[in-house]
């Protein structure tokens, strides 16, 4: 197999761990907290979850600990979107693993939870490990959305799992894959099985955090491979200076990669969702600040610039919200006419006298194209798959019309020519970074002292993230304090809490302190690609947000 000059330097990569998992394995002890309570709705998710509800947390400390020597055989699943690091997630737990113990057994889960449902695995041996340390990528044995939903899937995954002899499953997902594990956890426990299960925090979205997750993995490398790409458009924008470039960002409803890229590039203009939906911002309203901006920028002479656009945006717009919910419930209603209508014209037409008048009047004034993205499939959680409306091509449809109109009131005066992008997929799968592969395998090694110190229903957890990693803070969380309720497919779902922006935080002050100039003026910042030798304070910062964040 051939493999690229940079793959092959980074499997010589050591990823750094903290000073409690760095030294003798049988010397990390877990301290424990006080017991924990959910957020809200305590009666309730104390019903569902008898047995794993109110747990305390758990840090690791130097210590005996005579439970880590056990033989363990272990099954990983990775679920959900990719989000680099997720390989080294896996190599830290095979590591911890094989320091506890050389005969503990390491099963690979395939293709996501139905692997587990279906019994589809492989032994990871350390040839195999080793061949996708400090990659990206989820490769090594797949990835899927399939939710462990049906009493019939919660008891064939129990079967597999007994068949592997499983002490444990470590499920490696974003906030509906956790929420899956939490539900697994007790569902093995209440079926009489000491199988346990742990979580490990993953999505490049950025939006599963709270005060004792400081952030998922994967978004770190995915900003900054995003950032690399804004500040080539940015220095080309400025270069040739003809072009206003439009670039819808990943992230499903959070809109943090796009204020980390806004961060780590400062374009002149990034819309963050969350506070569209709280300041009520109707298309028009949207569409007039980034006319805004390239009309003040005209006037200065710059016909260039550059938009960050969040991918959920179009979910956060008031009258779209109401058009998208309207659309969800009468499709789900009447779901068998719906699919017997194969063309556009023909659904339009059967929504008329379905939706409210205004729904069905922003429906027929979309851009066919456009309006047909809106009606695509739900994913398997109940989402629309907003990654698929091309939310930068109606926007600038619209500034478009908008800036003519300008034009002839004499509002504006330059010339509007632009490209529109789309960056996600490009993320997901990077060489993760520094920050990433160590952060990342120390979630791994994390995982195993949890599980060999016999608990479940636990997130791994890593802390003190901006300081280097061997000050960093290693542990679990129990998932049921991250946990509250939603209306999903008509009924009400325990899950765990989706992070959005905090209009309150610090890095959307900080962002709404300075975009006033970024709008007027050039002030792009280049980052250039990821780089993984050299100076620490070149390869090793955490994100800007994660900095705000941790300062008081
Ligand atoms: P996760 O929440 O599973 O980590 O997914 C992240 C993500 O990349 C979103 O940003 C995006 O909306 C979605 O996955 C795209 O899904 P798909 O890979 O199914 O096209």
């Amino acid at each position: 197999m051939s493999i690229s000059a940079l793959q092959k330097a980074r499997y010589a990569y050591k990823p750094k761990l903290p000073s409690a998992l760095s030294g003798p394995i049988d010397e990390i002890a877990v301290e424990f907290g006080a017991t924990t309570e959910a957020a809200s709705d305590k009666d309730e998710l104390r019903e569902i979850f008898k047995l794993t509800y109110g747990k305390p947390l758990a840090s690791f400390v130097k210590g005996k600990n005579d439970k880590i020597r056990r033989e363990l055989k272990v099954g990983v699943i990775l679920s959900g979107g990719q989000a680099p690091g997720g390989h080294n997630v896996i190599a830290g737990l095979f590591d911890g693993m094989k320091k506890g113990n050389p005969n503990s057994t390491l099963y690979g889960i395939k293709g996501g939870p139905s692997g587990l449902i279906d019994n589809k695995t492989v032994v990871l041996t350390s040839q195999i490990i080793d061949e996708y340390r400090n990659t990206g990528g989820f490769d090594i044995i797949g990835s899927g959305r399939t939710k462990v939903e049906t009493p019939e899937q919660f008891a064939s995954s129990l079967e597999t799992a007994k068949k592997l002899n499983l002490d444990a499953v470590v499920v490696i997902g974003g906030d509906d894959s956790n929420t899956n594990a939490a539900l697994l956890a007790e569902y093995f426990l209440a079926n009489g099985s000491p199988i346990h299960v742990i979580g490990c925090p993953k999505t490049i979205d950025g939006d599963l955090k709270n005060e004792n997750i400081e952030t998922s993995f994967g978004f770190d490398t995915a900003c900054k491979t995003y950032s690399e790409l804004i500040g080539n458009l940015c220095r080309d924008t400025n270069s040739a200076k003809k072009y206003w470039h439009f670039v819808k960002l990943m992230g499903r409803a959070a809109s943090h990669i796009a204020l980390e890229c806004a961060f780590q590039t400062q374009p002149n203009v990034c819309l963050i969702s969350e506070e569209v939906e709280a300041k009520a911002m109707s298309l028009d309203a949207i569409v007039d600040q980034i006319c805004a901006s390239i009309a003040k920028r005209a006037e200065n002479g710059d016909n260039f610039g550059v938009v960050l656009i969040p991918e959920g945006l179009v979910e956060f717009i008031p009258e779209i919200k109401k058009l998208i919910e309207e659309l969800n419930d009468t499709i789900a209603d009447e779901e068998q006419e719906f699919i017997t209508l194969h063309n556009f014209a023909d659904q339009l037409q059967w929504f008329s006298g379905r939706l409210s008048d205004i729904s069905y009047a922003i429906l027929k004034m979309l851009p066919s194209d456009i309006a047909q993205q809106f009606l695509m499939d739900r994913d398997p959680h109940g989402n629309v798959q907003v990654s698929r409306i091309e939310t930068e091509k109606l926007l600038v449809g619209i500034v478009e019309k908008k800036l003519a109109v300008m034009k002839d009131r004499k509002h504006y005066n330059g010339k509007f020519s632009y490209q529109t992008h789309f960056f996600g997929y490009e993320g997901r799968c990077a060489f993760p970074s520094n920050f990433d592969s160590d952060y990342c395998y120390s979630l791994g090694y994390s995982a195993f002292v949890l599980i060999a110190s016999g608990l479940t229903g636990y997130l791994s957890s890593v802390k003190n993230l901006t300081a280097p990693a061997d000050k960093w803070v290693a542990g679990g969380v129990p998932l049921t304090m991250m946990m509250d309720f939603e209306h999903r497919h008509g009924s009400r779902k325990p899950v765990i809490k989706k992070a959005l922006v905090d209009l309150d935080g610090r890095p959307f002050k900080t962002f709404a302190e300075k975009r006033a100039e970024w709008a007027e003026k050039t002030c792009f910042i280049y980052p250039g690609a990821i780089q993984y030798f050299g100076a620490s304070e070149v390869c090793d910062v955490p994100t800007v947000t994660l900095r705000l964040e941790h300062e008081k």
